[in-house]
């Protein structure tokens, strides 16, 4: 579980909201996962999916507002993530596997989250906060 006090936060309030709604999403599945309700795994699956990429194009849009020199890479991250969390849902469709979804948020999506919101995020987010203030 993700505790709200673990959760780094960055220069632009919008973003914390949205990095919190984030960190409640997993939690939820991993309710739903260690508890082995398939069907309310597979629907935090896709809602997790479509938050996060809201959330990206946000956080790219305002990148690119901002003329962040780093967009490009964080793009790629963020690229790289969606596709990892569509092939996951892939996964789970086929096999319907709640323990590769709990060895999946606690080996790596916690992990990776917080690690994003205090590397890739809190730069971008100082960088826009300064150039619109
Ligand atoms: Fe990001």
């Amino acid at each position: 579980m993700i505790v709200q006090e673990e959760l780094p936060m960055v220069a632009i309030p919008s973003m914390n909201d949205t990095h919190l709604e984030e960190s409640l999403l997993i939690n939820k599945l991993e309710t739903s996962a260690s508890s082995n309700d398939i069907e309310s795994t597979l629907a935090t699956l896709k809602e997790l999916l479509a938050h996060t990429a809201m959330h990206f194009s946000t956080e790219e849009s305002m990148m690119q507002e901002a003329k962040f020199l780093e967009y490009n890479s964080h793009k790629a991250e963020h690229d790289r993530h969606l596709s990892e969390l569509e092939h996951i849902i892939k996964y789970f469709e086929g096999n319907k596997d709640t323990n590769a979804i709990m060895a999946y948020i606690k080996g790596n999506l916690k992990a990776w989250m917080l690690d994003h919101v205090k590397t890739m995020d809190t730069v971008m987010a100082e960088h826009c906060h300064t150039v619109n203030s």
